[in-house]
């Protein structure tokens, strides 16, 4: 995007930030483009930054089986995909089955294809048939209302030193404004938030990246 058109002082540190990070694959700015003109809300996709984060800490804690809670275009998908080492598979689920041929294309025009295996399904029922501590990582960016319920199955499919990463915990700052008290969706990441706070079982930290991205490990 030019800087001639940014519209908010927040584009400009982005841009900063982005320009300064490891640059973003060809395949991954084209699954962007292509979310934004062939689906409904293509900013859901985790973009630059975010996408470089979730290779960085797949590299750094090595898992051997990850889990993602929520495909849509397949973007975070194939981030963490690159950042596995050989031998080492993604299952993604994604209840939408009318995304299921744009992802697999997405998926089929990067190099990480034989790595991910997409199922569509709704996530907490597909979890419940998973075997404990099958998982060493695990993304949630599917149901905001589900978070709590996401986290509990999370918790028993996770290896101990496993880390669960949680999408959108800060939820376009609904989660510190009284007028959203009465929404589903920012009532489910606010009860997420808390039970993790107060959960002695992990060690935790949320960053204000994008629209919150909490890193949690479970001792
Ligand atoms: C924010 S988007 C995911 C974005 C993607 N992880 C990324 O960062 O590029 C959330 C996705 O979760 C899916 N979803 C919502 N509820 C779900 C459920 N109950 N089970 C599985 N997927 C669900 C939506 O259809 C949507 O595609």
């Amino acid at each position: 995007m030019p800087e001639s058109i940014l519209q908010h002082p927040d584009d400009a540190l982005r841009l900063y930030a982005e320009r300064h990070s490891s640059p973003e694959p060809p395949e991954l700015y084209e699954t962007v483009r292509a979310a934004h003109i062939h689906l409904i809300n293509g900013r859901m996709c985790s973009g630059h930054l975010q996408g470089r984060l979730l290779t960085m800490l797949t590299r750094m804690a090595c898992p051997r089986h990850v889990l993602e809670l929520g495909t849509f275009a397949g973007y975070s998908a194939l981030c963490i995909a690159e950042g596995l080492s050989d031998g080492a598979t993604l299952t993604t689920v994604e209840h939408n089955d009318e995304l299921e041929d744009f992802i697999l294309s997405r998926f089929a025009a990067s190099p990480y294809a034989d790595r991910i295996r997409l199922l569509i399904g709704d996530a907490l029922a597909l979890m419940r048939g998973m075997e404990d501590a099958s998982c060493d990582m695990i993304f949630i960016d599917a149901d905001k209302r589900q978070y709590p319920a996401y986290y509990e199955e999370c918790m028993r499919l996770l290896r101990r030193g496993g880390f669960i990463l949680a999408d959108n915990t800060l939820w376009d700052g609904h989660v510190t404004d009284a007028a959203y008290d009465r929404d589903p969706q920012t009532r489910g990441i606010r009860a997420f938030n808390d039970l993790v706070a107060a959960d002695p079982r992990v060690e935790k930290v949320m960053l204000p990246l994008r629209d919150g991205l909490t890193i949690i490990r479970k001792i």
